[in-house]
């Protein structure tokens, strides 16, 4: 059996997606296909890296030293052919933490940021929690594909005065991974009107084959000058409950402010054993990604292809990275409370509502594939039964 068809029960672990999937849609029936963790083991070589650190016995405090940040350094160079200083790393327990300190820290109240929508919910959050001016920036949607209307997104810099971009690459829900041509569009505009690029980069090493992920800060000096990048280990290999993750900031000016609020917040650690995973996946968990890889590609392939030729209602919009596929639903036509509940409770299935991720995401419900094949096809049996019915 293969490492990424093998069935683990996560139900009674405190798991979000398994243990509150029961709460939330209130049957155990529904099979969970949503939070953004996935249902497979990390590499095993990680697994003994903590088993050893945890046989020590002593978790007193613990640094990240320098050679944490060679084994980021190599990473981010091998993998995404980018070559940054350790001295531009800071950590951070995850993502979105990183992305609300950013905000405070690089602007004022009312000011003014922009999103691209529908994008992760959290990002709506980090703008208003701290009263700044939300700006969207909608992408287009046109012939089952999402792309960016630039005009719209330099006429909304302008006019509202913008000062943080928060991009989101590869992007969550609608699975585009930026190209070299897009970000090189996006960054000009950026750097000609003074908006600082805040890049969630997280999906970075979950890219399908035909694609590649270029970090926004990778394509100038002056890109890398004005971005701010968000990355993690805790997507690729599943290690979202051990909260591990770092900043990359090349502008000295940015990062002092950046690591001052850090400061402030009593932020300048990892946990013992996020820091061993993070070492171990990044120097020994390559293989297990490749195959990881194609596990996710084939899972994508499969969902598309029965949703698509046994329904005529439902349409996979083609995902270029990440493990989460966004589904259009809207030839159903139901209104979004009936299409959550048909997917509750008719097909049993536990996805998300797609206008959680905005406006735009009406109709629209989102995916999780990464979960061993016969999970995969359960859910996907499900949703075609009930379609038909
Ligand atoms: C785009 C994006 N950013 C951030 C996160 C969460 O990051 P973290 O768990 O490191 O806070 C997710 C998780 O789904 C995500 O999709």
């Amino acid at each position: 059996m293969s490492r990424f068809s093998e069935i683990t029960t996560r139900k009674g672990t405190r798991s979000v997606k398994w243990d509150l999937a029961e709460e939330l849609y209130n049957d155990p029936d529904v099979l969970p296909m949503w939070v953004a963790d996935m249902d497979f083991k990390t590499p095993e070589r990680v697994i003994n890296a903590l088993t050893s650190r945890v046989k020590h016995g002593i978790f007193g405090y613990t640094m990240p030293d320098d050679e944490l940040k060679s084994t980021i350094l190599n990473w981010l160079e091998q993998r995404h052919n980018w070559k940054i200083d350790k001295d531009w790393i800071t950590y951070s327990p995850g993502v979105i933490p990183s992305l609300h300190m950013a905000v405070q820290s690089l602007t004022s109240q009312e000011e003014a940021i922009l999103i691209q929508t529908p994008v992760y919910p959290p990002f709506y959050s980090v703008v208003k929690d701290h009263h700044r001016t939300l700006v969207t920036n909608p992408l287009v949607f046109k012939n089952e594909s999402y792309s960016i209307d630039f005009d719209d997104f330099e006429a909304k810099i302008k006019d509202h005065n913008v000062k943080l971009f928060i991009l989101c690459n590869p992007h969550n829900p609608v699975g585009r991974v930026w190209t070299r041509e897009e970000l090189v569009r996006m960054n000009n505009i950026c750097l000609e009107h003074g908006v600082t690029v805040l890049s969630d980069e997280i999906h970075a090493d979950l890219v399908f084959s035909e694609y590649t992920h270029i970090p926004i800060a990778a394509l100038s000096k002056q890109a890398s000058d004005n971005t701010v990048t968000c990355l993690s280990p805790t997507k690729t290999f599943n290690l979202a409950g051990l909260q591990a993750s770092y900043l990359v900031t090349k502008n000295e000016e940015t990062r002092k402010k950046l690591t001052a609020y850090f400061n402030k917040q009593g932020m300048f650690m990892l946990n013992t054993l996020g820091i061993v995973a993070l070492e171990s996946a990044y120097q020994q968990g390559e293989e297990w990604l490749e195959e990881l890889i194609k596990t996710l590609e084939f899972n994508r392939n499969y969902v598309t292809e029965r949703l698509h030729t046994e329904t005529d209602v439902l349409r996979v919009i083609p995902a270029e990275g990440t493990y989460l596929l966004w589904i259009d639903c809207r030839m159903l036509n139901l209104s979004q409370s009936d299409l959550k509940l048909f997917m509750q409770q008719q097909a049993k299935v536990g996805l998300n509502d797609g206008a959680s991720f905005g406006e735009e995401g009406k109709g629209f419900m989102r995916m999780n594939i990464a979960a061993p094949k016969e999970l995969i096809e359960k859910g996907v049996s499900r949703i075609i039964q009930a379609a038909q019915k």
